[in-house]
């Protein structure tokens, strides 16, 4: 089976069947990282080159190791050390790169769309590592994976998605790939930081209590205040935002039932969560990372097998 498209730019594109290929190839690639040899030669003479024009430490790391365990070669650009800073066009900086011979472009920028407009004017595979406050496809398959894994299904599955909603773009691609695969979704958080029409456009639904949201929900997938994109304050102080929206073991406790704690990870300690349910025992923060590489190895070598 193949992928219906050439680049991973979202997941707002991509069918179940998609969806479903890329989580079964993980499933086996998973299996390939328990081994005392976890690299398997499928994109040796496959050069990606790992374009970061914003902050990233998770992402990046997991993309670069999937990319070495697949045997590709791999060149990394961070933009605050490049001619970016010379004022050179993201075109122009991608269409140097690829004159030495790049196959496959992951790529991570500010500006939303960036990687969209990148796919019309080159002809390699671009994977998109997050896009400003659009997209973060491989996100929200290595969240899906992890569901998955720990709940046997996604079918079905109550899934709160917690905090600044609005400029999340984990937020987004969770919100599609969840309901493409039948799952149910609620956003939970302050009104000022989720999009007004978002249950008109995106068929979700909306909670401003948060232990409501918390009864409701086998899985909370709690986000950080993405501070650096708003430009203007959109609630009190970060102290409040946790007295009202921070998840705490008293709180889970009194809900009466379990549910699985996600975090796409950096947390802000004390904040969005307490130490004492990101550590605890309901949290699957750590498997999310670990996934993540299986995940991403997955993507690269459907999106390189897909060319031949
Ligand atoms: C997220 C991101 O960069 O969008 N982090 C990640 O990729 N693991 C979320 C965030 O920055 O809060």
């Amino acid at each position: 089976m193949k992928l219906s498209t050439k680049h991973l730019l979202g997941i707002k594109h991509l069918t179940p069947e998609d969806i479903q290929l890329i989580l079964s190839t993980a499933e086996q690639f998973k299996e390939v990282l328990q081994r005392p040899v976890k690299k398997v030669p499928s994109l040796r003479d496959v050069t990606i080159v790992n374009l970061f024009y914003e902050n990233s430490t998770r992402t990046r790391m997991s993309f670069e190791l999937a990319e070495r365990r697949l045997s590709a070669d791999t060149l990394n650009f961070a933009a605050s050390s490049s001619s970016a800073a010379k004022g050179e066009t993201l075109l122009d900086t991608v269409n140097n790169i690829l004159s030495m011979k790049v196959d496959m472009v992951v790529m991570r920028h500010s500006a939303s769309g960036a990687p969209h407009f990148l796919a019309k004017h080159i002809p390699a595979a671009i994977v998109n590592a997050g896009d400003g406050i659009n997209e973060h496809p491989t996100q929200a398959l290595l969240d899906a994976f992890s569901m998955k894994e720990k709940l046997g299904r996604l079918e079905g599955l109550k899934v709160a998605i917690i905090g600044d909603i609005m400029h999340s773009r984990v937020a987004l691609s969770n919100m599609y790939l969840l309901q493409k695969m039948g799952a149910e979704v609620t956003v939970a958080g302050p009104p000022t930081l989720i999009p007004k029409y978002i249950s008109e456009a995106l068929g979700v639904r909306v909670e401003y209590n948060l232990k409501k949201a918390l009864q409701w929900c086998d899985v909370a997938n709690v986000l950080r205040i993405q501070l650096e994109r708003q430009n203007q304050p959109l609630f009190s102080s970060l102290r409040e935002y946790s007295l009202a929206y921070g998840i705490n073991r008293r709180l889970l406790d009194s809900l009466g039932k379990d549910i699985v704690i996600m975090h796409p990870g950096p947390i802000n300690r004390g904040v969005e969560l307490d130490s004492d349910v990101a550590d605890g025992g309901s949290s699957i923060i750590l498997n999310q990372v670990e996934n993540g590489v299986a995940v991403r190895m997955a993507v690269l070598y459907l999106l390189a097998n897909r060319e031949n």
